[in-house]
């Protein structure tokens, strides 16, 4: 159990940190984003962290679940922007909106998750 929630935890870490460092680096550009991090790192995020609740669940930890619930709305909601920026960039719109939204969101996710206890 402990090595299986090292795992998830560090591949909870991974993602964020694929949304979040491929959104610093390209904050400032106006097209041609490189979404393959925002994608997978949003779906790694979701993944993972239903994988960390039920590991807590089955170990009988206690959960905040006001927070959990906020974090899988917000990380939702990135998931949808990811999803929208790929799909707005293969048609030629604007990605920058659905960028930004799934990048900010993440970091919004990263202060829930270490602020409210
Ligand atoms: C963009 C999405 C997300 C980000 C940036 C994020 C960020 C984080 C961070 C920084 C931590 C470590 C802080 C701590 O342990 O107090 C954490 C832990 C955790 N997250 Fe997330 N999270 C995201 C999505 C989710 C989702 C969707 C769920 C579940 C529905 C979730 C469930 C958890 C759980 C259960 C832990 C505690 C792990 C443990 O120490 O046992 N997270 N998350």
């Amino acid at each position: 159990m402990d090595i299986l929630h090292s795992v998830l935890l560090t591949g909870h870490f991974l993602g964020l940190a694929a949304i979040i460092g491929s959104f610093f680096l390209q904050m400032r550009r106006k097209s041609d984003y490189v979404l393959m991090p925002t994608l997978i790192g949003a779906i790694t995020q979701v993944v993972t962290g239903l994988a960390l609740v039920g590991l807590a669940e089955a170990g009988d930890e206690d959960l905040v679940y006001a927070k959990i619930a906020v974090k899988a709305m917000i990380a939702t909601v990135v998931l949808i922007a990811a999803i929208a920026a790929v799909v707005r960039q293969r048609k030629g719109g604007r990605v920058q909106p659905f960028f930004h939204a799934a990048g900010g969101l993440a970091i919004i996710n990263v202060f829930v998750a270490v602020f409210w206890h």
